[in-house]
């Protein structure tokens, strides 16, 4: 079934000329988004977060000036702004990564705009935790990668913003990182990531049908945050999740299509004691049913270990 919603009401441009202070809007947006049926899950999981978030960021105010400015009066231009963009919110549904054009993951900001999913992977903890503390159990990553400085390549499939191999070569700065996905506008963002972060050295954006394009290559580490919701959740998907490239998200009915390619080729693309790292949200059971005689490694994250595994080479072989 197809989820439909119901347009909520444009604002009305008479009140808007009403609120003159940053706590005026802040408070204007709560209200609106209160009133109205959006879906928070893009970085934010109410309308007072939401709020700030969108209003600070279009007024390009750092987060943490918030008491500052609390009282201070806004442009007549800038209102035009603030107005545009909450309409655009409640109406079309428009997730405020895109309408501010940016997203956080694991602290760091990264240019999105409609072309890409905005960052939410578990992965970027992962690559975010102090990987070199020496952590034996085998559901951290530390205890697999002892010397991260001594990883020397390393590849980010599906790459989309390009954030998580940003992430990568923070956490591998040695590593030459190639960053990997099928759409074009997606290898658009990630160069723009890429540039952002003065990164053009170490990271290499490259075009590619999953392997297809990296005959040749063997990376220490591949990490991937693939496309994995099922048809199902697909066709229920939030509005605001609609509003999202669908290549970014739907994988066959099962929601595994790209990862039995990932595990059907990686191993090609690995180096002797490389290892794989995927993201596969809740397809844990069924994954695990499809390959009974592989003997996942799940990574501990916030949410709990079912939705990042790890194998090494010589599993996948
Ligand atoms: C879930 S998004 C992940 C984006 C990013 N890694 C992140 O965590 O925010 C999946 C990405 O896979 C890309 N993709 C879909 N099919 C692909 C394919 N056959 N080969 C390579 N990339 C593909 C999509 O364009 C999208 O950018």
């Amino acid at each position: 079934m197809t989820t439909t919603h119901q347009p909520n009401n444009p604002i009305d441009s008479n009140v808007t000329a009403e609120l003159f202070t940053i706590r005026d809007w802040i408070r204007f947006a709560v209200s609106q988004f209160e009133a109205s049926d959006i879906f928070y899950g893009h970085g934010t999981d109410n309308a007072y977060d939401e709020a700030v978030w969108l209003i600070m960021s279009a007024l390009h105010l750092p987060m943490d000036t918030l008491n500052n400015f609390l009282d201070a009066r806004i442009t007549s231009t800038e209102r035009t702004k603030l107005a545009a963009f909450i309409e655009q919110r409640i109406t079309q549904h428009t997730p405020t990564a895109y309408l501010v054009k940016e997203a956080w993951l694991q602290g760091l900001r990264f240019y999105v705009d409609e072309r890409v999913l905005i960052p939410r992977s578990f992965i970027a903890e992962l690559l975010n935790s102090d990987l070199t503390a020496s952590d034996l159990n085998t559901d951290s990553l530390s205890a697999w990668i002892e010397f991260p400085e001594m990883i020397e390549s390393a590849a980010d499939l599906c790459t989309g913003s390009g954030c998580l191999g940003i992430l990568l070569a923070n956490a591998f700065p040695n590593a030459a990182i190639d960053v990997i996905d099928i759409s074009q506008d997606a290898i658009d963002v990630a160069n723009i990531n890429i540039a952002n972060y003065g990164l053009e050295a170490q990271v290499t954006a490259i075009k590619s049908d999953m392997f297809s394009a990296l005959t040749g290559k063997k990376y220490d580490v591949i990490i991937s945050n693939p496309p994995y919701v099922d048809a199902p959740s697909m066709a229920a998907l939030p509005a605001e999740y609609q509003n999202e490239p669908q290549l970014a998200l739907g994988s066959g009915v099962a929601g595994l299509d790209h990862t039995h390619t990932i595990l059907r080729e990686a191993a090609n693309y690995l180096n002797d004691d490389g290892i794989l790292i995927v993201e596969i949200g809740h397809n844990r059971e069924a994954l695990e049913a499809a390959y009974p005689n592989m003997v996942f490694t799940w990574l501990e994250v916030s949410s709990g270990n079912e939705f990042v595994f790890l194998l090494t080479k010589s599993q996948l072989e």
